[in-house]
């Protein structure tokens, strides 16, 4: 209990010592934040931003599918997040006749918005702190593995009551490494619906060159619209359904941006590890990024070869390359950063620091004491399971047929039981006769072979010749190392490596088609790798991970009765973050319609423009949105931000929209680990940039006149 107080009386010491803008506050506690935002220059008030007892623009704000912003931008559902958010709607339903992803589209009146399986949108209720309850009953000599099955059933029943009569959803959160507790109430809604979007031409413009960079020109927006049930609750597809009318949605500022105006970034921010020890970073940049940079780069080129040369693979693996892609240059620009800033030594001294700090009586030598040796240690025994893991991911993983013919697995265990249950084993078939329609959709026979060799063997080497899982000695002994040979093999021999033969297995299943499956080259080695992982990786890992959670929780203790003059702000964890800075120029480069043009004389796939806006700058069509003679694309500013604050409404002093957050600045993407208040810089669309292409580039000016526009 002491140290939740210590936690939350921090917060009013904020004001005294903070220089920096880092930082990702709980809404909830914005009011401690206040004052020092009202002095950067913010109008609004903390009560503004988070309210339970009226609509605050939390309510404004959601949580987009599983990992993006998004926010409300009409009276009428209208959503707004980022193209690359929206990227996998747009690329499933784009065909070569209906080639959304390179045209764009915009539904011209609402029955033409398109249905997206499977999509949700999430909206706060409430949040509150629920670390007593969650706490209770819970013996602190417990080991780690006790301890979260007690947290466990403490949860359940806290969760069922909070939402017991209602069709909320709840969810608790840890805070501070295990150290705090919150309680999130939630509303799902389930009918979300494409209405617009650029081509990627314009919101994907500067593509794979420019992600993670900065100076920026991409149009990196979507547009959906949430509906309702006639009583405005959440209800599943159905035509009748109704555009949701929310509690709140953001007027949205044309005003424009300066330097050193005041904003701030509400979203969700994924991830964080920003208590990381050395030890903890050391193995991040010298084991993890670099498997996963080499793995990824040898993917990103056969993908991209493949790509180059037809528009079906290129539509058929655009989300895929873009996810692998995203990855791969953040971990190179991670490492880079993490080595500027030499993170690694510059914690080590800190943690000697540590040290020092807790000899200084006994009380605090035996609290803190024992615990960096101890990190020594775990992360010794750690290191192999971590590496095992990554090239499982990264190598293993790395071509598409490993992942598909595992999907079988529970198909073949459920056939495998004594008193096979016919329903459970029709229910398991019709599943994965859709998975198999889905999957081929996106799937180049030619494109996986090759990733398919090239991981494999990365992943055989991966092991020097010792402890091979089965399947990849069978490569040694039978193929004797022949990759080409063995891949012929698998799949010639894989009925998973064609969509007619795999709904030829599937189509009337009975159980004496099992050993088919269970014969089948590709199962076969995909159960192999599986089964090792699962035998020989994850129970030393989890172990590990657990003494890990648990150290890492009174280490995080430790720094804050340490470092008692310092407000600590919780790592990211998927949960409902203001964060605040100031527009900012970083260089002064040319972020308007002109840097596009400028772009285009270089030349290069990512850079081409559409004809249609050439026009419109060409005759210098701007209309109210344009400044100067010209139209202003991107700003960049000081808020601390992360992955799934992509999407996040960027906001000015009055609390209007003024941009869309998408990126951070390729130099600060050590952030997660190493936050630097004067490298580190989130991306931002402009508004004005937006609403131009809607109203002038696509003509859908109906959707503008749902909109409130600040002139
Ligand atoms: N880097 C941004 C983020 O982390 C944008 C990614 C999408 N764009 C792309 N070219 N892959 O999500
Ligand atoms: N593009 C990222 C996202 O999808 C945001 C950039 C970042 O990591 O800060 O959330």
């Amino acid at each position: 209990m002491k140290k939740i107080f210590l936690l939350l009386s921090f917060a009013f010491i904020f004001n005294l010592f903070s220089v920096a803008d880092e930082g990702m506050w709980i809404p909830l506690f914005i009011k401690n934040n206040e004052s020092r935002m009202k002095g950067m220059g913010m109008k609004i008030s903390a009560d503004d931003i988070y309210s339970t007892n009226h609509s605050s623009l939390k309510d404004a704000v959601v949580l987009f599918g599983r990992g993006c912003t998004g926010e409300l931008i009409s009276d009428e559902g209208l959503l707004i997040t980022n193209h690359h958010c929206g990227y996998s709607q747009i690329q499933a339903h784009s065909t070569l006749e209906n080639d959304y992803l390179k045209n764009g589209f915009w539904a011209q009146n609402r029955k033409e918005e398109l249905v997206n399986k499977g999509l949700t949108v999430t909206f706060l209720v409430r949040m509150e702190d629920v670390t007593d309850l969650v706490l209770r009953n819970v013996d602190p000599k417990l080991t780690e593995a006790e301890r979260a099955k007690a947290v466990e059933k403490n949860i359940k029943k806290i969760c069922d009551e909070a939402v017991k009569g209602t069709h909320y959803q709840a969810v608790i959160k840890d805070f501070y490494n295990g150290n705090q507790y919150f309680l999130f109430v939630n509303e799902v809604f389930k009918d979300v619906r494409l209405v617009g979007a650029p081509p990627s031409s314009i919101g994907k413009f500067g593509g794979d060159a420019d992600n993670w960079m900065w100076p920026r020109h991409t149009g990196d927006f979507s547009i959906f619209r949430i509906y309702a049930g006639k009583d405005n609750k959440p209800a599943e597809y159905a035509p009748d359904n109704v555009p949701y009318k929310p509690a709140k949605s953001f007027p949205v500022s044309i005003k424009g941006v300066e330097k050193g105006d005041f904003t701030f970034v509400y979203g969700f921010p994924g991830t964080t590890n920003q208590f990381a020890t050395s030890y903890e970073v050391e193995l991040i940049k010298e084991l993890e990024n670099p498997i996963a940079i080499n793995m990824r780069d040898m993917r990103l080129k056969i993908i991209d070869a493949r790509s180059k040369g037809s528009d079906l693979i290129r539509i058929q693996y655009a989300a895929k390359y873009a996810n692998i892609a995203n990855g791969w240059k953040k971990w190179i620009g991670e490492n880079r950063g993490l080595q500027k800033l030499r993170t690694i030594d510059n914690k080590k001294k800190f943690e000697q620091a540590f040290e020092e700090w807790s000899l200084q009586n006994d009380a605090l030598k035996k609290k803190y004491y024992y615990i960096l040796p101890m990190y020594k240690d775990i992360y010794t025994q750690l290191y192999n399971s971590r590496r095992a893991l990554k090239y499982f991911i990264e190598a293993g993983l790395g071509s598409e047929i490993i992942g598909f013919a595992w999907k079988f697995n529970n198909l073949v265990k459920l056939s495998h039981q004594k008193n096979a249950d016919a329903k459970e084993i029709e229910k398991a078939v019709q599943l994965l006769q859709a998975t198999t329609e889905e999957y081929f959709k996106n799937y180049d026979l030619e494109t996986d072979r090759l990733l398919f060799i090239n991981t494999m063997k990365a992943y055989y080497n991966s092991y020097n010749n010792e402890n091979l899982p089965a399947g990849l000695a069978k490569i040694r002994d039978a193929f004797k190392e022949d990759f080409n040979g063995y891949t012929d093999f698998l799949f010639s021999k894989s009925a998973l490596a064609s969509k007619n033969k795999t709904m030829a297995l599937l189509d009337g299943y009975q159980i004496k088609k099992l050993k088919k499956i269970e014969k089948d080259p590709a199962f076969v080695l995909a159960s192999s790798l599986f089964t090792h992982y699962f035998d020989k990786v994850y129970p030393d890992l989890i172990r590990y991970e657990d003494q890990l959670d648990s150290l890492n929780r009174i280490y995080l203790q430790g720094l804050i009765e340490m470092q008692n003059e310092k407000t600590f702000y919780p790592d990211a964890n998927l949960t409902l973050r203001v964060t605040y800075g100031k527009v900012d120029d970083y260089f002064p480069f040319d972020t308007t319609l002109d840097g596009i043009f400028e772009k285009e004389k270089l030349e290069y796939d990512d850079y081409q423009v559409h004809p249609k806006l050439r026009e419109l700058y060409n005759a210098r069509d701007f209309g109210r949105y344009g400044k100067n003679n010209t139209m202003p694309v991107c700003f960049i500013a000081s808020n601390h931000t992360t992955g799934g604050n992509s999407g996040s409404p960027v906001i000015n002093a009055e609390g209007q929209l003024i941009g869309i957050n998408f990126d951070r600045n390729w130099e600060g993407t050590m952030s997660d680990l190493n936050y630097d208040a004067s490298q580190c810089r989130n991306i931002s669309l402009d508004m004005r940039y937006v609403l131009f292409i809607i109203d002038k580039f696509a003509g859908a000016g109906h959707l503008i006149d749902e909109m409130k526009i600040v002139q």
